[in-house]
């Protein structure tokens, strides 16, 4: 499929791979916003252009977003001190940025203007997504797809109740779920319930290794790095690799199954701000909210493999 792609994200090494699995499956990528979440705005901007350095895509334009969520403080995955966000991993001395355009005015301005209907991969935080959605309602009429990993029917990830994405910006989530529904959009939510069945055990990570080319060696390292913190609180064989799954889902829909549901973020509670609440029954074939159900995790990382190859 030839729809241009926006990715809005937060890297983190998790979004770093997705970009790279976007690269390497030539998958047409229109431009990278960024957004505070993972670590602070002023780490996620470059990151992104790292990646697109690392993967010879400075073509790419990347932008520079929300520094903050809509009403909650900026709360980060992680204590920035001593941190890039990409662990693991060196990347080539960045050229000066290109653009300065907001990565909001670069949503609104391409959703207005394409010839064609865009698609979107939110990897993080919703807080751009949403700004724009409130400054020009009418860029809903030129979303194709919005592909979303974000939410969890079961534990969070950041508190018992709530994921990461959705425990940042509630409101964001809120908002851009509420515009999605009224503007009959379809969306997918990629939740923690698939994404930690998609898991870089040891064996996964070896055949990662074994390719040899810069861009896999570098996202090896990454990954050597990333998800300790989840093995260690879940006992997992592996960090579950959670947005590159929002790529896949894109390129090879055949990976996922998804069924339609009536969802909605919690944006009050003490212990629950950022839950999604999800009527698994509640939605009917006519709802444009779908949640993925099952992963063939093995067929993700071949295509992942088959990606990372490609920079050989
Ligand atoms: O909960 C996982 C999500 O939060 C991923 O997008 C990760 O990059 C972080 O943003
Ligand atoms: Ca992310």
């Amino acid at each position: 499929m030839t729809t241009p792609i926006i990715v809005d994200c937060d890297p983190g090494v998790d979004d770093a791979i997705a970009l790279l699995l976007a690269f390497g499956l030539d998958m047409p990528i229109a431009g990278v916003t960024t957004v505070a979440g993972n670590v602070p705005l002023s780490l996620t901007y470059p990151n992104a252009r790292k990646i697109c350095e690392l993967a010879n895509r400075s073509d790419v334009p990347v932008f520079a977003g929300c520094p903050r969520p809509l009403i909650k403080p900026l709360a980060t995955a992680e204590d920035v001190h001593g941190v890039s966000g990409l662990q693991g991993a060196d990347f080539p001395e960045l050229p000066p940025a290109k653009n300065k355009q907001h990565s909001v005015d670069f949503l609104i301005q391409q959703l207005l203007s394409a010839p064609e209907p865009i698609r979107i991969a939110a990897l993080g935080p919703l807080t751009n997504l949403a700004v724009a959605l409130i400054q020009r309602p009418q860029i809903a009429e030129n979303i194709e797809q919005l592909v979303i990993m974000g939410g969890a029917m079961g534990q969070g990830n950041i508190t018992p109740a709530a994921e990461f994405n959705m425990y940042v910006d509630p409101h964001a989530a809120h908002v851009v779920l509420d515009a999605v529904l009224e503007a009959g959009i379809p969306t997918t939510l990629i939740t923690l319930d698939i994404t930690h069945q998609v898991l870089t055990t040891p064996k996964r990570l070896a055949q990662i290794k074994a390719i040899g080319n810069p861009v896999s060696t570098a996202a090896a390292g990454m990954l050597s790095f990333y998800g300790q913190s989840d093995v260690a609180r879940y006992g997992l064989p592996g960090g579950p690799l959670h947005d590159p799954c929002v790529l896949a889902y894109l390129h090879s829909p055949h990976l996922f199954t998804t069924r339609p549901v009536a969802i909605a973020v919690e944006t009050t509670g003490e212990h629950t701000i950022g839950q999604t609440v999800v009527d698994w029954h509640g939605g009917s074939e006519s709802s444009t909210i779908h949640m993925a159900e099952t992963v063939d995790a093995d067929g993700f990382y071949s295509l992942l493999g088959q990606a990372l190859a490609s920079f050989s």
